[in-house]
C-alpha cells in the first residue's frame, strides 16, 4: 500500500524508549544524568564554564550510543510502516529509531553523531569519534555536539507541530513530558483521534483528551499498541463495509 493510502501514525518518543537498550533516562535518577547535573552538561552556560567537561560528557554518550542496539520498541515502530505512514518525532539524540529501520524520524534535540561550529547552528558535520577543545570547523569556530541544550531554540519544533496536527493516530512513548516546547506537542494532536500513552510510569498529561494509557515498559507497550491499533483498524474497516 502506498503511503498516500495509509493512516498517519505520529509517535513522540523520549528517553524511556531507549532505556531497554541500556541508555539512561534523564529524570529517573534524581535529576542526575550519568552522574552529572543536567544543566552543567546541557546548557550554553555549562559549555562556557567548562567546555572540556561538556565535550567529554558527549564523547562518552556517543560511545554509549554506538554500543547500544535498537530494542523491541524501536523495531516494533519500524515494523508498523508496513501498515501506517509512521512519523517519529524524538527527543532522543541517539540513532536507534533509524537503525531499527524507521524512515521518517525528526530529532527535536539534535543528534549525537553530528557536530557543528559554535558560530553556526545550521551547518552540521558527521562525527563518530571525539570532539576536543581546539577542534575547529571550517569557519574556525570551536566544534561542539549538534545538541539542542537548555535555553537554546528548538528549530524542528514547527515542523514537528505540523506533523502532529496531521496525525490520524498519536502515540507518546517514554517521556516525562516535562521539557518544553517538546511536551507541548501533545496539544497539537487533533481532538478526536485516538491517543496512546506508553510509559512504565504514566506522566501527568491532563491536556490530552481521553488518552489510552498503556502503563508498561516500552517494548511490551509497543507490542500491545500494535495489537490494539491493528484490531481497531480492522473494526473500522468492518463497519465501513457494513454501511
Ligand atoms: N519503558 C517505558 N518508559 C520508561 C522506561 C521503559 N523501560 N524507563 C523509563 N521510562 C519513562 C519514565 O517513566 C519517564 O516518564 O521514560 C520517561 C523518561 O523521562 P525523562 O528522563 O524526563 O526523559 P525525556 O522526557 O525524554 O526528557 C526530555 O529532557 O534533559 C532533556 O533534552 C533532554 O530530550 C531530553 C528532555
Amino acid at each position: 500500500m502506498g503511503n498516500e493510502n495509509k493512516k498517519k501514525l505520529v509517535v513522540l518518543t523520549g528517553a524511556g524508549i531507549s532505556a531497554e537498550s541500556g541508555l539512561k533516562t534523564f529524570r529517573d535518577s534524581d535529576g542526575l544524568w550519568e552522574g552529572y547535573d543536567v544543566y552543567e552538561v546541557a546548557s550554553p552556560r555549562g559549555f562556557k564554564a567548562n567546555p572540556a567537561l561538556v565535550l567529554k560528557f558527549y564523547n562518552d554518550r556517543r560511545k554509549d550510543v554506538a554500543k547500544a542496539q535498537p530494542n523491541e520498541a524501536h523495531k516494533g515502530l519500524a515494523a508498523l510502516e508496513e501498515h501506517f505512514d509512521v512519523h517519529i518525532i524524538t527527543q532522543n539524540i541517539d540513532d536507534l529509531h533509524e537503525r531499527a529501520g524507521s524512515t521518517k524520524v525528526t530529532h527535536l534535540h539534535g543528534e549525537i553523531f553530528k557536530m557543528r561550529s559554535v558560530l553556526n547552528p545550521n551547518k552540521t558535520y558527521p562525527i563518530t569519534g571525539d570532539i576536543n577543545v581546539g577542534d575547529l570547523a571550517p569557519d574556525v569556530g570551536q566544534l561542539r555536539p549538534f545538541i539542542v541544550w537548555f535555553e537554546e531554540e528548538v528549530p524542528m519544533i514547527e515542523l514537528a507541530a505540523k506533523i502532529v496536527r496531521q496525525a490520524d493516530i498519536f502515540v507518546v512513548i517514554g517521556t516525562s513530558l516535562q521539557v518544553y516546547p517538546a511536551a507541548g506537542l501533545v496539544n497539537y494532536a487533533p481532538y478526536q483521534i485516538p491517543k496512546y500513552i506508553i510509559d512504565k510510569k504514566i506522566p501527568f498529561a491532563d491536556s490530552i483528551y481521553n488518552p489510552i494509557m498503556i502503563e508498561k515498559s516500552a517494548g511490551e507497550g509497543v507490542r500491545e499498541l500494535r495489537e490494539r491499533i491493528m484490531k481497531y483498524e480492522m473494526w473500522i474497516m468492518f463497519f465501513s463495509c457494513e454501511l
